[in-house]
């Protein structure tokens, strides 16, 4: 991947897959979405680019209904008690949407998805046919998505949805799904007629395969979409026979009790997230129109993995066929955690049944450091393929990398300074500065270049490592120069060792600003310097001689 968003663009929407909203989010949804979009917003907004960062829950379609049969509650309640949970573990991380809506309280989302529809039924891409879909005898209902479960017919695994197979990530429908039973009732399902209105794009296939190729994508998710997309488009049913969801605005018996499918409007709801964000913001829900119809605007979306066939493939027709808006300029898609305690011999699914979710709330209530989390999802980010989560890994990396190697840096200058030069920023005499200074100087210039560089190609995991080598050689630095000895002969040398280190402890606390921004905070702080304020650009600037040094703070304790 290149640099997604070029130096010229101005604006750029920032979307985060949208969570159903039949739970809250564990480490493997923040590591897999939310957390790399909120360091990509951070980062673009110190850049000076005018960035929204848009999300929500996605309210609709079967596991919603499911939810809500479960815990003896109506959808409604269940997407509301949930949504309000999501932003609250979001918000504990310090992961901050500027609108976190949903699709079904949302006031525009409705219509909005109502006018897609409307747009594709009327240029002829809809088509009503009589289909077969399961059924469950005992309950009387058909059985859509989730409803159903089964054997998937492409690569054979069991247990899985009837609307796609978390495995090889196929599409799945009466057809290829085998040996299916009612997730509602446990007996096997039937296949029974209904009508539904099928979606057919195929028109847009080589339009969605040129997209591709122009568009920012990890390579090696390029090569799965392209994997999906060479077996052609395949029509599929975009309406549902349940009673939770936006009807179909057609006037037609045949449309009566029925709702779109949830993949239809989950995406639009990205749409009408940033209506109700320019309702807020601007006061009125059209300047919506800067952000995805304009062309000095372009729009980013980041997803888990399950998402890749809905976001860079029929979100992209839908798209096109509609017409009037912009394409994606990227999709950042990342992979699954997996999950590892002490004892097992392998790793294994993250699973909210089995037991085996770490959820972000119990790690905020147990009065854990947000950054801490943040440092570790994205040390074992995983980019590239699934990485394992493992709890004494993470108290590992907080002992090691974040108390000894970046906390102990700040904190062993900022205290020395304070006992042995006084409370200001030291003054650097040029004629005490030495080849050892002007390397360090130099390499915290390559090290910005290099960070920067990663960002801008959406390389978290190797940015943060790069932070950390940085933080290895500012210990080496201050170990060679050993302040310690150099203030019992010469003052002025040591004043100018701290002035690089505190140089270096002001960069960290800018580089550090999309990563952990709890802790940059508190550099800033000690630095006496508003976080808020500090830019991508300031990263290199020395800091003023005089100026006032805060007392030290601990930024990590050790985990036992
Ligand atoms: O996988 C999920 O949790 C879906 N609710 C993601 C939807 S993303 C977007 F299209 F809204
Ligand atoms: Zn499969």
């Amino acid at each position: 991947m290149s640099q997604v968003i070029d130096n010229k663009t101005k604006r750029v929407l920032v979307t985060a897959a949208l969570p159903y909203s039949n739970g809250r989010p564990h480490v493997g949804h923040v590591a897999g979405a939310y957390l790399p979009a909120d360091i990509y917003v951070r980062f673009l907004r110190m850049r000076g680019i005018d960035t929204r960062f848009v999300c929500g829950s996605d309210d609709h379609g079967v596991a919603i209904l499911i939810t809500a049969d479960k815990e003896g509650k109506s959808p409604a309640e269940v997407a509301k008690y949930y949504h309000d949970r999501q932003l609250e573990d979001f918000e504990g991380l310090g992961i901050k949407f500027d609108v976190y809506g949903s699709t079904s309280q949302n006031p525009y989302h409705y219509k909005t998805s109502q006018d897609f529809f409307l747009k594709l039924y009327e240029q002829g891409y809809f088509e009503k046919e009589k289909t077969y879909q399961f059924y469950d005898e005992s309950r009387e209902m058909f059985l859509p998505d989730r409803y159903v479960k089964g054997t998937c017919g492409y690569c054979g695994a069991t247990e899985q949805n009837g609307d796609q197979c978390e495995q090889c990530g196929k599409m799945l429908d009466v057809e290829t799904l085998k040996d299916a039973y009612s997730a509602i009732s446990g007996k096997p399902a039937v296949v029974k007629e209904t009508v539904h209105w099928f979606l057919d794009l195929s028109k847009f296939e080589n339009s969605v395969r040129e997209w591709i190729d122009n568009a920012q994508i990890r390579e090696h998710s390029k090569s799965y979409v392209r994997g999906l997309l060479s077996t052609g488009f395949v029509r599929r049913s975009m309406t549902r026979d349940i009673n939770w969801g936006i009807p179909l605005p057609l006037d037609d018996p045949d449309a009566k009790g029925k709702v779109l499918y949830v993949w239809f409007d989950a995406p639009i709801g990205y749409i009408s997230n940033t209506k109700e964000l320019c309702n807020q913001k601007d006061g009125s829900p059209e300047t919506y129109t800067d952000w995805w119809k304009s062309d000095d605007a372009e729009i980013v979306h980041f997803i888990g993995e399950d998402n890749t066939i809905f976001h860079c493939i029929t979100w992209i027709a839908t798209l096109q066929a509609e017409g009037t808006f912009k394409l994606p300029r990227a999709v950042v898609v990342n992979h699954f955690l997996n999950i590892q305690f002490p004892g097992d011999e392998e790793a294994g699914k993250i699973s909210k049944s089995r037991g085996t979710a770490v959820w972000i709330k119990d790690y905020l209530a147990e009065g854990n450091n947000p950054d801490v989390l943040r440092y570790y999802l994205t040390a074992i980010a995983p980019e590239k393929a699934r990485t394992v989560y493992k709890p004494e890994d993470l108290v590992q990396r907080n002992n090691t990398d974040l108390a000894n190697i970046l906390g102990n840096f700040v904190n062993r200058i900022v205290s020395f300074t304070h006992k042995y030069v006084g409370p200001q920023i030291p003054e650097r005499i040029e004629s005490k500065v030495s080849e050892i200074d002007r390397a360090f100087a130099n390499d915290m210039k390559e090290s910005y270049e290099k960070i920067t560089s990663l960002l801008d190609e959406v390389s978290f995991k190797g940015a943060l490592e790069a932070i950390m080598d940085f933080c290895r050689r500012c210990n080496k630095y201050v170990d060679d120069k050993a302040p310690w000895t150099q203030r019992k002969t010469d003052l002025e040398a040591t004043a100018v060792t701290l002035s690089y280190c505190l140089d270096a402890i002001h960069f960290l606390g800018v580089v550090l600003k999309p990563f952990l921004p709890f802790t940059a905070e508190k550099i800033a702080k000690m630095l006496n310097l508003d976080s808020e304020k500090l830019t991508w650009e300031d990263a290199l600037k020395p800091q003023k001689a005089g100026s006032t040094l805060n007392p030290a703070i601990i930024l990590f304790t050790k985990i036992e």
